[in-house]
């Protein structure tokens, strides 16, 4: 079993550096800063306590995993790696720089990988001498919980590192679906219109973020409502990513960011971390009820529901993944109670297409275009899993 290195020891890099070592892998983890290091450490030694105390796993394999990760902030040490997964800043040039120091000293058979969620995997093996062996490989946060990884090979790429990428991945026990080097690979792109036609619908005062998120999760049957979410992400994260999103996509209006969710920013209301987004968190502070009002209700969930539909299927027809994967993503990745795809197979594609077609005529706006794909099974009356 090959030996895993993991640079950057924040937030990801410590979650990764888990799941490898929690699947036997001896691992390097890799950081300039010593505090980053430490405070891996020590909330690795909580988490195996906490999962120690609930029975999820003995004494013996909790000190196991915690002594095949070294850490320290020498390049040297990667030197006997099979794979190195970066997940520093999410900075091109710091990326690019972490890129060249490593193929100075790995093995021409190991394969480098960025856990970027919004940065082109491509320009990044452009960096390298050997830009065949750099792959994306995209972990969510929690890493040792979230099931989905996304595989994300460059032009550049070669198969066998891409395979290779998936079977140690899946050895992992996580589920891998692979995705087209492109802006927000599946789950970021496709998820955008959960927060944004949320955020729309607020904003014409259809319904107040309690009722939205309520009809969501009645209605739609999703875990968490879009503004509930947005606080337990941060709104600064979550604004982020749409902005980067939209300008990665040439300013394609379907992205565009709220005003709404950037004065949140702004303000400082990032959400639960600042105890302020759009709910309060304070100690006693109230937040407004629901309106549950099921007509309402179900209009909500309707008009967010076919604009995810038509980002899966433009996903689909453009060749960012597989429908099966693209199902999965959503399902896996950020816990949607079906696949969009099936999701639209079980309403009918023809009333999928009928309801944001309504919304087009209604606003001419060219967020509420229909994804040809759509129009076109619409029209044979196909199903996207026959
Ligand atoms: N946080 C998330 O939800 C999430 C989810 C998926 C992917 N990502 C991606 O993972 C990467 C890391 O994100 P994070 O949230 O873990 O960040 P983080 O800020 O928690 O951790 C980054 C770590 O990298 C270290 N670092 C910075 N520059 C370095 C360098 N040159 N060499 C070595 N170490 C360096 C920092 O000291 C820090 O410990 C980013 O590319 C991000 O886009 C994040």
């Amino acid at each position: 079993m090959k030996k895993i290195g993991i640079v950057g020891a924040g937030t990801m890099g410590s979650g990764i550096a888990q799941v490898a070592a929690q699947h036997g892998h001896e691992v390097y983890l890799f950081d300039t800063k010593e505090a980053a290091l430490e405070k891996a450490k020590a909330s690795l030694a909580k988490i195996m306590a906490r999962l120690v105390e609930k029975g999820k796993i003995s004494e013996e394999q909790s000190k196991a995993t915690q002594s095949r990760i070294k850490r320290g902030s020498d390049y040297v040490q990667f030197n006997n790696c099979g794979l190195v997964i970066e997940a520093i800043v999410e900075n091109l040039e710091v990326k690019k720089s972490v890129f060249n120091s490593l193929e100075n000293v790995v093995s021409n058979d190991c394969v480098l990988a960025s856990n970027t969620s919004s940065l082109s995997i491509a320009s990044i093996a452009g960096s390298c001498s050997h830009p065949e062996r750099v792959v994306g490989i995209h972990f969510f946060n929690p890493a040792p919980l979230m099931p989905l990884v996304e595989i994300v090979p460059a032009v550049q790429t070669s198969d066998s590192v891409l395979k290779n990428a998936q079977t140690i991945i899946d050895s992992w026990k996580k589920v891998t679906v692979i995705a087209k080097d492109t802006p927000g690979f599946i789950v970021n792109r496709v998820a955008r219109p959960f927060y944004g036609e949320a955020i729309r619908i607020y904003e014409e005062g259809i319904a107040d973020m309690a009722t939205i998120d309520w009809a969501m999760k009645e209605i739609g049957g999703f875990r968490m409502g879009p503004f509930e979410l947005m606080d337990y992400i941060g709104n600064d994260i979550n604004y982020t990513v749409t902005e980067t999103v939209w300008k990665a996509f040439y300013y394609d209006p379907r992205y565009k960011p709220s005003f709404t969710q950037k004065r949140m920013m702004e303000a400082g209301y990032l959400g639960r971390k600042t105890g302020r987004g759009y709910y309060n968190y304070s100690e006693g502070a109230t937040n407004p009820e629901p309106d549950k009002n099921e007509v309402v209700g179900e209009a909500i969930v309707w008009r967010i529901l076919i604009m995810l539909i038509n980002e899966a299927a433009d996903a689909l027809h453009l060749n960012i993944a597989s429908a099966k994967d693209i199902d999965l993503a959503m399902t896996k990745g950020v816990n949607y109670p079906k696949g969009l795809l099936a999701w639209a197979d079980e309403k009918g594609i023809q009333n999928v297409l009928d309801g944001l077609d309504k919304l087009y005529v209604a606003y001419h706006e060219e967020r509420y275009r229909a994804s040809v794909l759509l129009r076109q099974k619409a029209a044979y009356s196909k199903r996207f899993f026959e």
